[in-house]
């Protein structure tokens, strides 16, 4: 029987979500997306006039379907968190439901069951800034978006994971060496991110036969990474000093979490893949 995805951050057809549904989707996994409440609209618009259809092509030449977009914040668990500013704002007042909690809950209502959690959202709203500049609400706001946000969809995804089924996160290796201009907190939200990946293999694993890995990705020109400023030059530094010295495509780093998330990668939980054209393993530039 095809497997169910539920791929949270997916909001253009820009990003790592996009490319790892389309990924899935060509393995013949069912998609479900999660979008960010404030980007619903455009890309729900964007999809029913077509906008993607180019991007929608897979290499037997279907067009992805996305059987369902859940409206997502995943920096709030339940309703009972929502401050009033932003229940009151016009776009969240919009959809309902966004909750951490209350997605999983609709998506057990829908579908009853998934076999494989995407977590590729990261937000850090003071990213541009040092470490040494950040402040402490700056500092907490991005490992409450990019940690905390995977350790509640995991815990409330998990009871309805099919056993053997598979969680895959996307970090980045500011979290274990200097890259300046990831600051903000978000090099210490990576971190933790990894960190966790282990301390929740063994959770997920015990308590469900769930694996839980993370995709330590090259650099893309997703939406998120323009935000940051540097991505053209992480691209060009990439290229010139990589072992392999080519653009890392979106479709790569897909491919590699369909991998994880198949029997193929049936051992593998815990882990930390690089996808990087093998950056990770230069010493210096060169
Ligand atoms: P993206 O812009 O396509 O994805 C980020 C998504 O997070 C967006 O769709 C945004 O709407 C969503 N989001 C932000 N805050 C949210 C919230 N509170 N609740 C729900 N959704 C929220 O950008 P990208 O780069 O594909 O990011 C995906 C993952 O890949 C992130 O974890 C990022 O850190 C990671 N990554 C990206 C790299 C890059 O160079 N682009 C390199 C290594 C890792």
């Amino acid at each position: 029987k095809g497997k169910r995805a539920f791929i949270a951050g997916v909001a253009d057809d820009n990003g790592y979500g996009w490319a790892i549904a389309k990924s899935l989707a060509a393995a013949g996994a069912e998609i479900l997306v999660g979008t960010w409440v404030p980007a619903l609209n455009i890309f729900e618009t964007s999809l029913r006039r077509g906008k993607f259809d180019e991007s929608r092509v897979l290499p037997d030449g279907s067009l992805m379907e996305i059987t369902k977009v859940y409206p997502l914040d995943a920096v709030f668990d339940s309703l009972a968190d929502v401050p009033e500013d932003i229940k009151a704002n016009k776009r969240y007042a919009g959809s309902s439901k966004w909750t951490v909690s209350e997605v999983a809950e609709s998506v057990k209502e829908d579908f009853g069951s998934i076999d494989i959690l995407v977590h590729s959202l990261a937000n850090g709203p003071e990213v541009t800034k040092p470490l040494l500049e950040t402040s402490r609400n700056g500092y907490l706001a991005a490992i409450s978006a990019s940690s905390y946000s995977y350790v509640s969809l995991l815990k409330h995804f998990l009871p309805i994971m099919n056993p053997g089924g598979s969680s895959i996160s996307l970090t980045y290796i500011a979290s274990e060496r200097i890259i300046p201009g990831y600051g903000g907190g978000m090099s210490s939200a990576k971190a933790a991110l990894e960190s966790d990946t282990r301390v929740l293999a063994f959770e997920a694993g015990r308590k469900k036969k769930v694996r839980v890995n993370t995709v330590s990705a090259g650099p893309l020109r997703s939406r998120a990474a323009k935000a940051i400023g540097f991505i053209d030059m992480m691209i060009d530094y990439s290229i010139a000093n990589a072992p392999l010295q080519k653009e890392l495509s979106a479709d790569e780093v897909g491919n590699a979490a369909a991998f994880l998330a198949s029997p193929l990668a049936s051992a593998i939980t815990g882990a930390v893949i690089y996808v990087d054209n093998g950056l990770n393993a230069m010493g210096v530039g060169i």
